[in-house]
């Protein structure tokens, strides 16, 4: 199904749940980014975004805690945690919803609410639980997909078997606006009427979107961004030995994120903000802040186009705006 904006992406993704499963509650992650418009700011885990608009909600709808290991929500480590984040959604489900589950929507890597990578097996366990319920499983690769992880799509490289897969960003290659909603056959049940816009199937993005997949779909560009991911990600993991402002370094492919704290190790968003302002005004290196600035995470994403020796470089700018920071 062909769209506009990731936003909107998502709320078809949900109407294509219910409609399914005739049923009516959404499931969704504290931390999570699912769009802008008032329901998918509705459904994402951030509620200081709704805050003065009383309609960015959705009704129905479930908040669980994210697979967050750095900052476990249930203060356990994996792999001995057996994995409580995912074992809570059923008590959730039972105690917090109407009982009638129509889907749980995951980013593969949370990248709005920090750069959150789950831990191995986590996937696993969740397709598990959608299939207890006969919730369908939407993966939002609005921000992981074309790419970004070294592959098509994240879900392949977390084995995540999502129902749904909604994309956005990087299928329009350098920001045409356009969408995608990728789903198993059996769930192509919206008519026309129920969910279509003025310009959903305009040309200039269709065109857009296939220069891109005919680039991004060779496997020796995949590859090249799974090999220029691990230089950043090793780069990037030699920086908390010199700083101790940064917590922790995670991410795959070319979407990494390091946690700033503060000398008690508690989330250091004014700090975080601060490297973001100064790598721009210093260094021209631009970066963003997770949670609108609300976060404490320094996200890092070059272009999937970036050499070898950019990646050494963001790395170099980067080592030298937290020197000065401190
Ligand atoms: C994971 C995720 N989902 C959905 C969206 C919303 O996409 P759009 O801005 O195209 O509506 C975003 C945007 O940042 C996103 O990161």
């Amino acid at each position: 199904m062909r769209d506009i904006t990731g936003s909107t992406a998502n709320e078809c993704a949900v109407k294509i749940a219910q409609k399914y499963t005739e049923s009516t509650d959404i499931v969704s992650l504290f931390l999570s980014h699912h769009g802008q418009t008032q329901f998918a700011t509705g459904i994402s885990g951030n509620a200081f975004r709704r805050k003065g608009f009383p309609n960015s909600t959705a009704p129905n709808h479930l908040h669980v805690p994210a697979p967050y290991c750095y900052r476990c929500h249930y203060k356990a480590s994996y792999p001995g945690c057996g994995f409580q984040c995912v074992e809570a959604i059923a008590d959730h489900i039972e105690y917090g919803s109407s009982g009638s589950v129509a889907c749980m929507i995951v980013e593969p890597i949370l990248g709005n609410g920090g750069n959150i990578v789950p831990p191995p097996g986590y996937f696993q366990q969740l397709r598990k639980l959608c299939n207890e319920y006969g919730m369908v499983l939407i993966a939002d690769e609005v921000q992981t997909g074309i790419g970004r992880t070294g592959y098509m799509f994240a879900s392949e490289l977390f084995d995540i078997q999502p129902d749904i897969i909604t994309l956005a960003k990087g299928l329009g290659g350098i920001g045409v606006p356009i969408a995608a909603v990728l789903m198993k056959s059996r769930l192509n049940v919206l008519k026309k009427h129920e969910h279509s816009f003025t310009s959903g199937s305009n040309l200039i993005s269709l065109a857009a979107a296939q220069s891109t997949l005919d680039v991004v779909a060779q496997p020796e560009f995949l590859n090249d961004v799974k090999l220029k991911g691990e230089i950043l990600g090793s780069l990037l993991n030699e920086l908390p030995s010199k700083h101790k402002c940064i917590g922790d370094v995670r991410g795959v492919g070319l979407m990494w994120g390091i946690e700033i704290v503060d000398q008690d190790g508690a989330p250091d968003v004014h700090k975080a903000n601060e490297i973001i302002e100064t790598a721009f005004s210093d260094q021209r290196l631009i970066l963003r802040d997770s949670r609108y600035g609300y976060g404490n995470v320094v996200k890092v994403r070059p272009a999937l186009v970036a050499t070898d020796d950019e990646i050494a470089e963001i790395v170099e700018r980067l080592d030298a705006v937290l020197q000065k920071v401190g």
